[in-house]
Protein backbone atom coordinates (compact mmCIF):
# COMPACT_ATOMS: atom_id res chain seq x y z
CA UNK A 1 0.00 0.00 0.00
CA UNK A 2 1.25 3.81 -1.27
CA UNK A 3 1.21 6.38 0.81
CA UNK A 4 -0.19 9.04 -1.16
CA UNK A 5 -0.41 12.68 -0.98
CA UNK A 6 -4.12 14.05 -1.54
CA UNK A 7 -2.70 16.08 -4.76
CA UNK A 8 -2.09 12.59 -6.21
CA UNK A 9 -4.55 10.79 -5.04
CA UNK A 10 -6.82 13.28 -6.86
CA UNK A 11 -5.13 12.30 -10.41
CA UNK A 12 -7.64 10.02 -12.49
CA UNK A 13 -4.12 7.98 -13.02
CA UNK A 14 -4.21 7.00 -9.23
CA UNK A 15 -7.65 5.31 -10.02
CA UNK A 16 -7.64 1.38 -8.72
CA UNK A 17 -4.81 2.35 -5.96
CA UNK A 18 -4.49 1.06 -2.70
CA UNK A 19 -3.41 3.71 -0.72
CA UNK A 20 -2.67 5.26 2.70
CA UNK A 21 -3.15 8.78 3.15
CA UNK A 22 -3.18 11.72 5.99
CA UNK A 23 -4.58 14.71 6.60
CA UNK A 24 -7.14 16.98 8.55
CA UNK A 25 -10.80 17.03 7.69
CA UNK A 26 -12.83 19.68 6.30
CA UNK A 27 -16.13 18.82 6.15
CA UNK A 28 -18.26 15.89 7.56
CA UNK A 29 -21.43 14.74 6.26
CA UNK A 30 -23.67 12.04 7.05
CA UNK A 31 -25.78 10.01 4.57
CA UNK A 32 -28.80 8.37 5.27
CA UNK A 33 -27.74 5.42 3.82
CA UNK A 34 -25.70 5.03 7.11
CA UNK A 35 -21.84 5.98 5.90
CA UNK A 36 -20.03 9.40 5.39
CA UNK A 37 -18.42 11.29 3.22
CA UNK A 38 -15.27 12.71 4.95
CA UNK A 39 -13.56 15.87 3.12
CA UNK A 40 -9.80 15.52 4.03
CA UNK A 41 -7.05 17.90 2.86
CA UNK A 42 -3.04 17.42 3.23
CA UNK A 43 -1.96 20.99 2.10
CA UNK A 44 -0.59 19.27 -1.14
CA UNK A 45 -3.45 21.12 -2.97
CA UNK A 46 -6.00 23.62 -2.48
CA UNK A 47 -8.78 20.72 -3.56
CA UNK A 48 -9.49 18.19 -0.72
CA UNK A 49 -10.32 14.56 -1.53
CA UNK A 50 -13.32 13.06 -0.45
CA UNK A 51 -13.41 9.88 1.34
CA UNK A 52 -16.08 7.75 1.71
CA UNK A 53 -16.45 5.65 5.34
CA UNK A 54 -19.23 3.11 5.33
CA UNK A 55 -20.82 2.28 8.40
CA UNK A 56 -19.70 -1.27 9.06
CA UNK A 57 -16.19 0.06 9.29
CA UNK A 58 -15.73 -0.67 12.84
CA UNK A 59 -14.90 2.59 14.60
CA UNK A 60 -17.38 4.13 12.66
CA UNK A 61 -20.23 4.86 15.30
CA UNK A 62 -17.33 5.60 18.27
CA UNK A 63 -15.51 7.72 15.97
CA UNK A 64 -16.01 8.42 12.49
CA UNK A 65 -19.73 10.07 12.71
CA UNK A 66 -18.25 12.53 15.31
CA UNK A 67 -14.92 13.69 13.50
CA UNK A 68 -15.64 17.13 12.97
CA UNK A 69 -13.28 20.24 10.88
CA UNK A 70 -9.68 20.06 12.37
CA UNK A 71 -9.15 16.18 13.28
CA UNK A 72 -6.99 14.45 11.78
CA UNK A 73 -7.02 11.15 10.13
CA UNK A 74 -5.61 8.65 8.63
CA UNK A 75 -7.14 6.86 5.83
CA UNK A 76 -6.52 3.45 3.49
CA UNK A 77 -8.72 2.65 0.95
CA UNK A 78 -9.13 1.89 -2.66
CA UNK A 79 -8.94 5.55 -5.04
CA UNK A 80 -12.16 5.13 -6.97
CA UNK A 81 -13.52 7.35 -10.39
CA UNK A 82 -15.72 10.07 -9.03
CA UNK A 83 -19.06 11.11 -10.74
CA UNK A 84 -19.01 14.36 -8.07
CA UNK A 85 -18.40 17.66 -9.25
CA UNK A 86 -15.36 18.82 -9.66
CA UNK A 87 -13.72 16.02 -8.41
CA UNK A 88 -12.22 12.87 -10.49
CA UNK A 89 -11.51 10.60 -7.59
CA UNK A 90 -12.73 9.31 -4.18
CA UNK A 91 -11.59 6.78 -1.41
CA UNK A 92 -13.28 4.18 -0.39
CA UNK A 93 -12.03 3.69 3.13
CA UNK A 94 -11.31 0.03 4.33
CA UNK A 95 -10.26 1.83 7.83
CA UNK A 96 -10.20 5.15 8.83
CA UNK A 97 -7.49 5.94 12.15
CA UNK A 98 -8.35 9.15 14.02
CA UNK A 99 -4.96 10.51 15.47
CA UNK A 100 -6.87 13.64 17.07
CA UNK A 101 -10.30 15.31 17.39
CA UNK A 102 -10.73 19.16 17.40
CA UNK A 103 -13.52 20.00 19.42
CA UNK A 104 -16.28 22.16 17.56
CA UNK A 105 -17.08 24.24 20.45
CA UNK A 106 -13.00 25.48 20.78
CA UNK A 107 -11.92 24.82 17.23
CA UNK A 108 -11.46 28.45 15.79
CA UNK A 109 -11.81 27.73 11.89
CA UNK A 110 -15.19 26.61 11.94
CA UNK A 111 -17.14 27.17 8.21
CA UNK A 112 -17.79 30.81 8.46
CA UNK A 113 -15.21 32.81 6.61
CA UNK A 114 -12.84 35.06 8.82
CA UNK A 115 -11.15 38.00 8.09
CA UNK A 116 -7.74 38.05 7.43
CA UNK A 117 -7.21 40.13 10.46
CA UNK A 118 -8.68 37.46 12.51
CA UNK A 119 -6.64 34.69 11.11
CA UNK A 120 -3.65 36.85 12.10
CA UNK A 121 -4.38 36.40 15.59
CA UNK A 122 -4.27 32.37 14.56
CA UNK A 123 -0.48 32.51 12.99
CA UNK A 124 -0.52 28.64 14.30
CA UNK A 125 -3.96 27.38 12.35
CA UNK A 126 -4.14 30.09 9.50
CA UNK A 127 -2.21 27.40 7.56
CA UNK A 128 -5.00 25.34 7.34
CA UNK A 129 -7.01 27.80 5.37
CA UNK A 130 -7.59 27.46 1.56
CA UNK A 131 -6.13 31.19 0.88
CA UNK A 132 -2.77 29.95 3.46
CA UNK A 133 -2.66 27.14 2.16
CA UNK A 134 -2.30 28.26 -1.33
CA UNK A 135 -0.24 31.80 -0.56
CA UNK A 136 2.34 29.16 1.04
CA UNK A 137 2.20 27.23 -2.54
CA UNK A 138 2.63 30.00 -4.69
CA UNK A 139 5.85 31.29 -2.16
CA UNK A 140 7.33 28.38 -2.34
CA UNK A 141 6.75 28.39 -5.85
CA UNK A 142 8.03 31.46 -6.75
CA UNK A 143 11.24 30.71 -4.39
CA UNK A 144 12.04 27.66 -6.35
CA UNK A 145 12.25 30.23 -9.61
CA UNK A 146 13.80 32.35 -8.23
CA UNK A 147 16.82 30.26 -7.99
CA UNK A 148 16.54 28.18 -11.16
CA UNK A 149 16.75 31.48 -13.04
CA UNK A 150 19.91 32.21 -11.47
CA UNK A 151 21.25 28.86 -11.41
CA UNK A 152 20.36 28.32 -15.10
CA UNK A 153 22.12 31.40 -15.70
CA UNK A 154 25.37 30.74 -13.84
CA UNK A 155 24.95 32.89 -10.73
CA UNK A 156 26.29 31.78 -8.05
CA UNK A 157 24.49 32.01 -4.63
CA UNK A 158 26.54 33.75 -1.90
CA UNK A 159 25.70 33.31 1.38
CA UNK A 160 25.82 36.76 2.44
CA UNK A 161 25.29 37.90 7.03
CA UNK A 162 22.73 38.04 8.84
CA UNK A 163 24.51 39.87 11.45
CA UNK A 164 26.73 43.42 10.31
CA UNK A 165 28.28 46.58 11.07
CA UNK A 166 27.53 48.17 8.00
CA UNK A 167 24.27 50.06 7.17
CA UNK A 168 23.42 49.13 3.28
CA UNK A 169 21.00 51.77 3.09
CA UNK A 170 22.39 54.27 5.11
CA UNK A 171 18.52 55.31 6.67
CA UNK A 172 19.37 53.91 10.16
CA UNK A 173 16.74 51.61 10.20
CA UNK A 174 19.06 48.66 11.38
CA UNK A 175 18.13 46.67 14.89
CA UNK A 176 21.05 46.36 17.21
CA UNK A 177 22.55 43.05 17.61
CA UNK A 178 23.74 42.65 21.48
CA UNK A 179 24.11 40.84 24.34
CA UNK A 180 24.96 43.66 26.69
CA UNK A 181 22.55 44.25 29.89
CA UNK A 182 20.32 46.59 29.20
CA UNK A 183 19.90 47.56 32.69
CA UNK A 184 23.55 47.74 33.37
CA UNK A 185 25.42 48.13 30.16
CA UNK A 186 29.54 49.49 29.98
CA UNK A 187 29.60 53.17 29.71
CA UNK A 188 32.81 55.26 28.52
CA UNK A 189 34.28 57.49 30.27
CA UNK A 190 31.80 60.08 27.82
CA UNK A 191 28.77 57.91 29.51
CA UNK A 192 27.52 56.62 26.32
CA UNK A 193 27.24 52.50 26.12
CA UNK A 194 30.53 51.07 25.13
CA UNK A 195 30.14 48.69 22.46
CA UNK A 196 33.79 47.66 22.55
CA UNK A 197 33.07 45.59 25.66
CA UNK A 198 30.21 43.67 23.52
CA UNK A 199 30.28 40.47 21.50
CA UNK A 200 31.40 41.57 18.61
CA UNK A 201 33.50 44.21 19.93
CA UNK A 202 31.24 46.87 18.47
CA UNK A 203 28.16 47.47 17.83
CA UNK A 204 26.03 45.47 15.54
CA UNK A 205 22.92 45.20 13.85
CA UNK A 206 20.67 42.52 11.56
CA UNK A 207 21.45 43.45 7.88
CA UNK A 208 19.01 45.79 5.89
CA UNK A 209 20.53 44.27 2.58
CA UNK A 210 23.19 41.73 1.49
CA UNK A 211 24.44 44.14 -1.26
CA UNK A 212 27.55 45.69 -0.43
CA UNK A 213 28.12 41.89 0.91
CA UNK A 214 27.23 40.71 -2.43
CA UNK A 215 29.35 43.24 -4.15
CA UNK A 216 32.60 42.03 -2.73
CA UNK A 217 31.57 38.78 -4.55
CA UNK A 218 30.34 40.07 -7.60
CA UNK A 219 33.57 41.91 -8.03
CA UNK A 220 35.39 38.60 -8.13
CA UNK A 221 33.22 35.88 -9.40
CA UNK A 222 31.26 37.86 -11.85
CA UNK A 223 27.38 37.05 -10.87
CA UNK A 224 26.50 36.12 -7.90
CA UNK A 225 23.08 36.47 -5.83
CA UNK A 226 21.93 36.61 -2.26
CA UNK A 227 18.28 35.49 -0.66
CA UNK A 228 17.93 35.18 2.33
CA UNK A 229 16.04 37.13 5.49
CA UNK A 230 16.97 41.12 6.05
CA UNK A 231 15.55 43.25 8.49
CA UNK A 232 14.40 47.04 8.68
CA UNK A 233 13.32 48.59 12.03
CA UNK A 234 11.25 51.30 9.99
CA UNK A 235 8.20 52.58 12.25
CA UNK A 236 5.63 51.56 9.31
CA UNK A 237 2.94 50.38 9.86
CA UNK A 238 1.77 49.78 6.34
CA UNK A 239 0.25 46.98 4.30
CA UNK A 240 3.30 46.56 2.30
CA UNK A 241 6.31 47.30 4.70
CA UNK A 242 7.82 44.54 6.93
CA UNK A 243 10.37 44.73 9.82
CA UNK A 244 11.85 41.15 8.29
CA UNK A 245 11.75 40.54 4.90
CA UNK A 246 12.78 38.44 2.54
CA UNK A 247 14.86 39.77 -0.78
CA UNK A 248 16.91 38.17 -3.41
CA UNK A 249 19.70 40.45 -4.79
CA UNK A 250 21.63 39.77 -7.89
CA UNK A 251 24.93 41.51 -8.57
CA UNK A 252 26.61 41.77 -11.86
CA UNK A 253 30.41 42.51 -12.64
CA UNK A 254 30.50 44.63 -15.99
CA UNK A 255 26.44 45.51 -16.43
CA UNK A 256 25.41 49.00 -16.86
CA UNK A 257 22.01 50.41 -15.89
CA UNK A 258 19.92 49.13 -18.76
CA UNK A 259 21.72 45.34 -18.73
CA UNK A 260 20.16 45.44 -15.05
CA UNK A 261 16.86 46.39 -16.18
CA UNK A 262 16.88 43.58 -18.64
CA UNK A 263 17.91 41.15 -16.07
CA UNK A 264 14.82 42.18 -13.48
CA UNK A 265 12.48 42.14 -16.83
CA UNK A 266 13.16 38.39 -17.60
CA UNK A 267 13.59 37.79 -13.68
CA UNK A 268 10.29 38.67 -13.12
CA UNK A 269 8.98 37.55 -16.56
CA UNK A 270 10.11 33.99 -15.62
CA UNK A 271 9.16 33.73 -12.29
CA UNK A 272 5.05 35.04 -13.66
CA UNK A 273 5.45 32.62 -16.82
CA UNK A 274 5.74 29.35 -13.77
CA UNK A 275 3.87 30.35 -11.18
CA UNK A 276 1.01 30.96 -14.06
CA UNK A 277 1.87 27.20 -15.64
CA UNK A 278 2.10 25.37 -12.48
CA UNK A 279 -0.10 27.10 -10.01
CA UNK A 280 -3.22 26.81 -11.54
CA UNK A 281 -5.56 25.33 -9.02
CA UNK A 282 -4.35 28.44 -6.75
CA UNK A 283 -3.98 31.26 -9.34
CA UNK A 284 -7.49 30.33 -10.09
CA UNK A 285 -8.50 30.55 -6.25
CA UNK A 286 -6.56 33.85 -5.95
CA UNK A 287 -8.42 35.32 -9.36
CA UNK A 288 -12.10 34.45 -7.98
CA UNK A 289 -11.73 34.84 -4.13
CA UNK A 290 -9.30 37.68 -3.80
CA UNK A 291 -8.78 39.80 -6.99
CA UNK A 292 -10.62 39.36 -9.63
CA UNK A 293 -7.67 41.17 -12.11
CA UNK A 294 -4.63 38.71 -11.04
CA UNK A 295 -4.15 36.81 -14.03
CA UNK A 296 -5.02 39.83 -16.42
CA UNK A 297 -2.07 41.64 -14.71
CA UNK A 298 0.16 38.96 -14.80
CA UNK A 299 -0.71 38.49 -18.38
CA UNK A 300 0.66 41.85 -19.18
CA UNK A 301 3.83 41.24 -17.25
CA UNK A 302 4.80 38.14 -19.45
CA UNK A 303 3.03 39.23 -22.45
CA UNK A 304 4.17 42.97 -23.09
CA UNK A 305 7.41 44.92 -22.70
CA UNK A 306 8.28 47.24 -19.32
CA UNK A 307 7.88 50.39 -20.16
CA UNK A 308 11.29 52.67 -18.93
CA UNK A 309 10.43 55.72 -17.80
CA UNK A 310 12.97 58.40 -16.15
CA UNK A 311 11.77 59.45 -12.83
CA UNK A 312 11.61 63.36 -14.27
CA UNK A 313 9.10 62.20 -16.88
CA UNK A 314 7.21 60.46 -13.83
CA UNK A 315 6.75 63.51 -12.14
CA UNK A 316 5.80 65.29 -15.03
CA UNK A 317 3.08 63.26 -16.04
CA UNK A 318 2.00 62.71 -12.09
CA UNK A 319 1.99 66.90 -12.18
CA UNK A 320 -0.42 66.90 -15.16
CA UNK A 321 -2.50 63.99 -14.38
CA UNK A 322 -5.03 66.48 -11.94
CA UNK A 323 -5.32 63.56 -9.28
CA UNK A 324 -5.15 65.06 -6.08
CA UNK A 325 -2.52 63.00 -3.89
CA UNK A 326 -2.31 63.08 -0.20
CA UNK A 327 1.19 63.56 -0.63
CA UNK A 328 2.36 66.41 -3.40
CA UNK A 329 4.57 65.79 -6.21
CA UNK A 330 7.58 67.88 -6.93
CA UNK A 331 10.65 67.04 -8.60
CA UNK A 332 12.87 65.72 -5.71
CA UNK A 333 10.01 64.19 -4.05
CA UNK A 334 10.45 59.92 -2.98
CA UNK A 335 7.57 58.45 -4.78
CA UNK A 336 4.84 57.31 -2.59
CA UNK A 337 2.74 54.41 -2.69
CA UNK A 338 -0.20 56.75 -4.08
CA UNK A 339 1.94 58.03 -6.85
CA UNK A 340 4.02 54.50 -7.79
CA UNK A 341 0.04 53.27 -8.04
CA UNK A 342 -1.15 55.96 -10.20
CA UNK A 343 1.49 55.56 -12.48
CA UNK A 344 1.33 52.03 -12.84
CA UNK A 345 -2.65 51.31 -12.76
CA UNK A 346 -3.93 54.20 -14.23
CA UNK A 347 -1.46 55.81 -16.47
CA UNK A 348 0.91 52.75 -18.22
CA UNK A 349 -1.26 49.96 -16.66
CA UNK A 350 1.28 47.71 -16.92
CA UNK A 351 4.88 47.05 -14.85
CA UNK A 352 7.30 50.37 -15.23
CA UNK A 353 10.67 50.99 -14.89
CA UNK A 354 11.59 54.28 -13.61
CA UNK A 355 15.63 55.72 -13.57
CA UNK A 356 17.69 57.98 -12.61
CA UNK A 357 16.23 59.38 -9.60
CA UNK A 358 17.35 62.66 -7.39
CA UNK A 359 20.91 62.09 -5.68
CA UNK A 360 19.56 63.58 -2.93
CA UNK A 361 16.76 60.90 -2.12
CA UNK A 362 18.87 57.70 -2.79
CA UNK A 363 21.99 55.83 -0.94
CA UNK A 364 25.74 56.79 -1.57
CA UNK A 365 26.46 53.67 -3.53
CA UNK A 366 24.55 54.94 -6.65
CA UNK A 367 26.76 56.16 -9.91
CA UNK A 368 26.17 59.51 -10.08
CA UNK A 369 24.72 60.74 -13.63
CA UNK A 370 27.56 63.06 -15.32
CA UNK A 371 24.76 64.40 -18.11
CA UNK A 372 22.64 65.30 -15.43
CA UNK A 373 21.57 69.34 -15.06
CA UNK A 374 23.80 70.96 -12.16
CA UNK A 375 20.81 71.93 -10.40
CA UNK A 376 18.71 68.88 -10.77
CA UNK A 377 21.82 65.81 -9.95
CA UNK A 378 20.36 62.49 -10.68
CA UNK A 379 21.73 58.58 -9.92
CA UNK A 380 21.53 55.75 -11.95
CA UNK A 381 18.86 54.21 -9.78
CA UNK A 382 16.03 52.47 -10.72
CA UNK A 383 12.86 51.02 -9.13
CA UNK A 384 10.45 48.40 -11.10
CA UNK A 385 7.00 49.27 -10.40
CA UNK A 386 3.97 47.23 -10.71
CA UNK A 387 -0.14 47.43 -10.16
CA UNK A 388 -1.56 46.75 -6.85
CA UNK A 389 1.42 46.81 -4.97
CA UNK A 390 4.15 49.62 -6.42
CA UNK A 391 8.18 49.74 -6.18
CA UNK A 392 9.01 45.68 -5.86
CA UNK A 393 12.24 46.16 -7.33
CA UNK A 394 14.72 48.54 -6.07
CA UNK A 395 18.27 48.59 -7.95
CA UNK A 396 21.34 50.41 -9.29
CA UNK A 397 24.41 51.13 -10.84
CA UNK A 398 26.84 51.26 -8.37
CA UNK A 399 29.51 54.11 -8.14
CA UNK A 400 32.75 52.69 -9.26
CA UNK A 401 34.79 55.80 -8.99
CA UNK A 402 36.32 56.29 -5.69
CA UNK A 403 36.70 60.08 -5.84
CA UNK A 404 33.02 60.30 -6.67
CA UNK A 405 32.09 57.67 -4.34
CA UNK A 406 34.13 59.36 -0.88
CA UNK A 407 32.41 62.56 -2.39
CA UNK A 408 28.91 61.07 -1.77
CA UNK A 409 29.94 59.27 1.68
CA UNK A 410 30.96 62.60 2.98
CA UNK A 411 27.87 64.53 1.44
CA UNK A 412 25.67 61.76 3.41
CA UNK A 413 28.02 61.81 6.62
CA UNK A 414 29.45 58.19 6.67
CA UNK A 415 32.04 57.39 8.02
CA UNK A 416 34.84 56.20 5.29
CA UNK A 417 36.65 54.35 8.08
CA UNK A 418 34.04 52.11 8.36
CA UNK A 419 33.66 51.16 4.69
CA UNK A 420 37.24 51.42 3.99
CA UNK A 421 37.24 47.21 2.59
CA UNK A 422 33.93 48.80 -0.02
CA UNK A 423 36.30 51.72 -0.95
CA UNK A 424 39.45 49.24 -1.70
CA UNK A 425 36.90 47.37 -4.23
CA UNK A 426 37.28 50.74 -6.24
CA UNK A 427 40.91 51.07 -5.49
CA UNK A 428 42.05 47.65 -6.54
CA UNK A 429 40.71 46.80 -10.12
CA UNK A 430 37.14 48.79 -10.04
CA UNK A 431 35.02 47.72 -12.72
CA UNK A 432 31.29 48.83 -13.55
CA UNK A 433 28.51 46.84 -12.15
CA UNK A 434 24.82 46.57 -10.82
CA UNK A 435 22.10 44.76 -8.97
CA UNK A 436 19.09 44.92 -7.87
CA UNK A 437 17.11 43.63 -5.02
CA UNK A 438 13.44 42.13 -4.95
CA UNK A 439 11.49 41.83 -2.01
CA UNK A 440 10.29 38.28 -2.15
CA UNK A 441 6.97 39.19 0.02
CA UNK A 442 6.09 42.13 -2.37
CA UNK A 443 6.05 39.83 -5.43
CA UNK A 444 4.42 37.17 -3.20
CA UNK A 445 1.70 39.99 -3.37
CA UNK A 446 1.88 41.35 -6.59
CA UNK A 447 1.18 37.61 -8.12
CA UNK A 448 -1.67 36.50 -5.53
CA UNK A 449 -3.35 39.35 -5.50
CA UNK A 450 -3.27 39.46 -1.45
CA UNK A 451 -3.17 43.41 -0.19
CA UNK A 452 -1.68 42.91 2.87
CA UNK A 453 2.08 41.63 2.89
CA UNK A 454 1.15 40.28 6.84
CA UNK A 455 -0.70 37.61 4.63
CA UNK A 456 1.86 36.27 2.28
CA UNK A 457 4.74 35.46 4.78
CA UNK A 458 4.38 32.69 7.85
CA UNK A 459 4.69 34.93 10.63
CA UNK A 460 5.09 39.00 10.18
CA UNK A 461 6.61 40.92 12.05
CA UNK A 462 6.17 44.41 12.73
CA UNK A 463 6.03 47.31 14.95
CA UNK A 464 4.44 45.54 18.30
CA UNK A 465 3.79 41.66 16.98
CA UNK A 466 6.91 39.48 17.36
CA UNK A 467 4.52 36.75 19.32
CA UNK A 468 5.25 33.43 17.37
O1 LIG B 1 14.77 49.49 -2.39
P1 LIG B 1 15.49 48.73 -1.31
O2 LIG B 1 15.63 49.38 0.00
O3 LIG B 1 16.90 48.39 -1.95
C1 LIG B 1 17.94 47.79 -1.32
O4 LIG B 1 17.92 47.33 -0.21
C2 LIG B 1 19.13 47.58 -2.22
N1 LIG B 1 20.31 47.42 -1.37
C3 LIG B 1 18.91 46.41 -3.11
C4 LIG B 1 20.02 46.18 -4.08
O5 LIG B 1 20.26 46.98 -4.94
N2 LIG B 1 20.72 45.04 -3.96
O6 LIG B 1 14.80 47.33 -1.11
C5 LIG B 1 14.65 46.44 -2.20
C6 LIG B 1 13.26 45.85 -2.21
C7 LIG B 1 12.14 46.87 -2.37
O7 LIG B 1 11.93 47.20 -3.71
C8 LIG B 1 10.97 46.13 -1.76
O8 LIG B 1 10.44 45.21 -2.69
C9 LIG B 1 11.62 45.35 -0.64
O9 LIG B 1 12.99 45.23 -0.95
N3 LIG B 1 11.46 46.02 0.65
C10 LIG B 1 10.60 45.64 1.61
N4 LIG B 1 9.70 44.65 1.64
C11 LIG B 1 8.97 44.51 2.76
N5 LIG B 1 9.09 45.29 3.85
C12 LIG B 1 9.99 46.30 3.87
N6 LIG B 1 10.11 47.05 4.97
C13 LIG B 1 10.79 46.51 2.71
N7 LIG B 1 11.77 47.38 2.38
C14 LIG B 1 12.16 47.06 1.15
MG1 LIG C 1 13.64 51.19 -2.62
Amino acid sequence: MDRLSVVAARQPESVGRQVRLSGWVRTRRDSKGGFSFIEINDGSSLGNIQVIADGDLENYESEIKHLSPGSSITVEGEVKASGGKGQATEIHAASVTVHGGADPETYPLQKKRHSFEKLREWAHLRPRTNTFGAVMRVRNRICRSIHEFFQEEDFLWIHTPIITASDCEGAGEMFRVSTLDPANPPRNDKGEVDYARDFFGRASYLTVSGQLEGEIYATALGKIYTFGPTFRAENSNTSRHLAEFWMVEPEVAFYELTDNMSLAERFLKRIVGDVLRDCGEDMDFFQQRIDDTTIARLEKVTGGKFQRVPYSEAIEILEKSGQKFEFPVSWGADLQAEHERFLTEQHFESPVILYDYPATIKPFYMRVNDDAAPDRPTVRAMDVLTPGVGEIIGGSQREDRIDVLEARMREQDLNLDEYWWYRELRQFGTVPHSGFGLGLERMVQFVTGMSNIRDVIPFPRTPGNAEF
